[in-house]
């Protein structure tokens, strides 16, 4: 090839990409009342997954799903992932899994889109302001279950692929969708199908999407980490019955005195983690991530204003972002077996259980950390020479999940959101925990990234969940820029 022609040829070739996206922008901004009406279908199915009552409307959203991608052309399945067992020994089938494909060019990436379209509770009596199930447009958001959590972006991730199937452009990617129906109750189900199909479904798989999260502020954002946790159970037993207060008190050493003996020991009063080796297994802030945190669009008030509290513990973005996203917490739930009613029962409780949680995050490991909570809660235990017995299990153990920003995963993100919203991205983490994340990771082994369209005001299981029209429509866009932005990663490079 000449060498003088090469300029030329790029000129022509970005131009060509950027005229495309114009074209299909147009296209989702000229349909845009289509795809609210396509959510409005949605969000009228009840798809609770906690409620088993809310199973045939739950089985229901999922046909729904499949019939969309199948009207597209798609090669879709609704994989049988068995049965759940309810706490009375009865077992109801689980959701089917929709999987489906658009494309298989072996020549062209193969992005996989996580999803999931049951949803929290809500009723309402809660307090919404509108029917939850009834779509409503209020100056532009779109108030309903479910719609920020997690059907909008769902229906955008279809949307996207939808506007080059009716501009008779070629998909840029090969697209897989995985969409599940039980994420609100933790998945179940979905890991051992993962680990069924990896080979299958996923061995043609680069990357795989997840849009199940929000930004932080009115700037869009990648999300690029998610904290574990570790769920324990402490349980302290003595008695061989409840006691009463007044007959037995004074004479014998009472777990719940035991128990919040212990449990005090865990944090100190300004939040200090008191475990040995926890604080240590954390990963160094380095300079790089604190000018990350600095540049970051947060308030601060609104945060502690939302909270209710007349402090927090950091009055500063940096130290609040990074105790929120990258360093680990106790938490202290509840205690199992305590007096809770109202009145005034004089109880020794005989057994008592408390149940606290630890998230995770690099470079702490949940095996390490259920060793070092278990060794410290019985030596301090030890010293209290109780005639008690303490028993303490971790009931969970999720990793955190973190990724690389300079990844080119990364960089298609945020060349697509420059080319959308003519911005730079916030680049953030989750103080929560997405367990799938991290599934993927490991067991399919592709790159991960995390792009949230939800609003950071969306109200994603709370009274009143919304997403705008702005956010749904511009995202649906986001997804389109992204997976041109995708199919210009150098395959090798990879
Ligand atoms: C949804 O709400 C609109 C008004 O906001 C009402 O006209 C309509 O009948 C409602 N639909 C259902 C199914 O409740
Ligand atoms: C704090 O919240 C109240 C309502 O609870 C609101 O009126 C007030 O404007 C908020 N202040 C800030 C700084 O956001
Ligand atoms: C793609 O990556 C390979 C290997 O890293 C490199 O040799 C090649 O020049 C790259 N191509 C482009 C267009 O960047
Ligand atoms: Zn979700």
């Amino acid at each position: 090839m000449n060498l003088q022609t090469v300029p030329f040829i790029l000129l022509v070739i970005s131009c060509g990409q950027a005229s495309q996206y114009t074209e299909l922008a147009q296209y989702v901004d000229d349909h845009q009342e289509e795809h609210v009406e396509a959510l409005r279908e949605w969000v009228a199915i009840e798809s609770d997954s906690s409620n088993i009552l809310r199973r045939p409307d739950l089985h229901r959203m999922m046909e729904l799903v499949a019939e969309k991608l199948r009207l597209m052309g798609g090669t879709v399945q609704l994989v049988d992932i068995g049965e759940q067992e309810l706490p009375s020994g009865q077992t109801i089938a689980l959701p089917k899994v929709v999987t489906a494909q658009f494309g298989s060019d072996p020549s062209k990436h193969t992005v996989c889109v996580y999803g999931h379209v049951d949803v929290q509770p809500a009723k309402l009596e809660d307090g919404w302001a509108t029917n939850p199930y009834n779509l409503t447009d209020i100056n532009g958001n779109l108030y309903g279950r479910g719609t920020s959590d997690n059907k909008a972006p769902v229906l955008a991730w279809i949307h996207a692929v939808q506007a080059y199937q009716a501009l008779s452009m070629d998909l840029p990617v090969n697209v897989k969708f995985l969409i599940e129906g039980m994420e609100e109750t933790g998945s179940n189900g979905l890991d051992a199908m993962i680990l069924a199909q990896r080979d299958t479904f996923f061995s043609d798989v680069d990357y795989i999407v997840i849009s199940d999260c929000g930004w932080l502020s009115r700037r869009p954002a990648l999300t690029y980490g998610t904290r574990g946790n570790c769920y324990f159970f402490a349980e302290v037993e003595g008695p061989k019955q409840d006691l009463h207060s007044g007959v037995y008190g004074g004479t014998v050493i009472e777990p719940m005195t035991d128990l919040i003996g212990i449990l005090d020991t865990l944090i100190s009063p300004s939040g200090k983690i008191l475990i040995p080796g926890i604080r240590e297994a954390v990963a160094p802030l380095s300079d790089e991530e604190w000018r990350m945190y600095q540049d970051i669009e947060f308030d601060v008030d609104n945060y502690k204003n939302k909270t209710g509290v007349s402090h927090l513990m950091y009055n500063n973005k940096v130290d609040l972002l990074a105790h929120r996203w990258r360093y680990p917490t106790v938490s202290i739930h509840g205690i199992e077996g305590a007096f809770s009613d109202s009145g005034t029962k004089t109880v020794i409780p005989a057994k008592v259980t408390a149940k606290f949680s630890i998230r995770q995050v690099p470079d702490m490991d949940p095996a390490a950390v259920k060793k070092q909570v278990t060794d410290y809660l019985q030596s301090v235990f030890a010293k209290r020479k109780s005639p008690n017995t303490l028993k303490v299990t971790m009931v969970i153990g999720a990793k955190p999940w973190l990724a690389d920003t300079k990844h080119p995963l990364y960089e298609a993100g945020k060349a697509a959101i420059k080319r959308v919203f003519n911005v730079d991205p916030d680049l953030i983490r989750e103080g929560g925990t997405i367990p799938i994340a991290r599934t993927f990771q490991d067991v399919t082994g592709k790159s991960i990234i995390m792009m949230p369209i939800g609003g950071f005001d969306d109200g994603m299981h709370s009274q009143n969940e919304k997403m705008s029209r702005y956010n749904y429509i511009e995202g649906t866009k986001l997804f389109i820029a992204y997976l041109n932005e995708v199919a210009q990663i150098n395959k090798t490079s990879v």
